[in-house]
């Protein structure tokens, strides 16, 4: 049986949002690649993207992805660019179930903008046209995103749907002879 719960998906999907009663109705401990970044660099998302521009947030990222797939009973939240690294990829599959949260790029465009601080926390969503920016972005990535054991649309869905309907998914899993940790 897979001791993690990796919720991987685009920016504004509901990767946080979810990872928090995911972690609580399973009794594990809830982990936000974004924030260990953060805690790691001393400094927040944008400025590490203004310093280092996108590569050095990725090295941090792949250094916190690659501690925390080492730790037992987790709920991790990732940054949505994290299955950009096959080193990434293969770390969270290592010992993880992996769900992709998906949603319409008008669903993520309105929960993203619903604040303007969100907007500015996202660096990969600057310039004049982020809904564009959005499509583009999301094409790109739509087949590492695929690869998840489990895909949930969560458009309609509201977190505590959303949370059942993968406690639902994690529990069906087929436990692997030999395999059991
Ligand atoms: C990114 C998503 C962000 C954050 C960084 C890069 C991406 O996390 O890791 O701005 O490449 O999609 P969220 O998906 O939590 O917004």
């Amino acid at each position: 049986m897979k001791d993690q719960i990796w919720l991987i998906g685009f920016m504004g999907t509901g990767k946080s949002r979810i990872a928090r009663p995911l972690a609580v109705a399973l009794g594990w401990e809830r982990v936000d690649i974004d924030e260990l970044i953060e805690q790691e660099a001393g400094e927040g998302v944008p400025d590490i993207f203004r310093h280092g521009g996108e590569g050095a947030f990725r090295v941090l990222e792949t250094k916190v992805i690659e501690r925390v797939a080492q730790t037992p009973n987790v709920v991790v939240a990732t940054g949505g660019g994290s299955v950009l690294s096959e080193i990434n990829r293969e770390a969270m599959k290592a010992r993880g179930f992996i769900v992709c949260l998906d949603a319409r790029v008008d669903t993520i465009a309105a929960r993203v903008m619903a604040s303007d601080a969100h907007v500015s926390e996202r660096p990969l969503l600057q310039g004049d046209d982020p809904l564009a920016r959005i499509t583009s972005l999301k094409a790109e990535r739509e087949a590492l995103y695929r690869q998840a054991d489990f895909i949930i649309q969560t458009d309609d869905m509201t977190p505590d749907q959303v949370t059942h309907q993968i406690l639902l998914a994690f529990r069906e899993q087929p436990a692997v002879p030999g395999n059991a940790t």
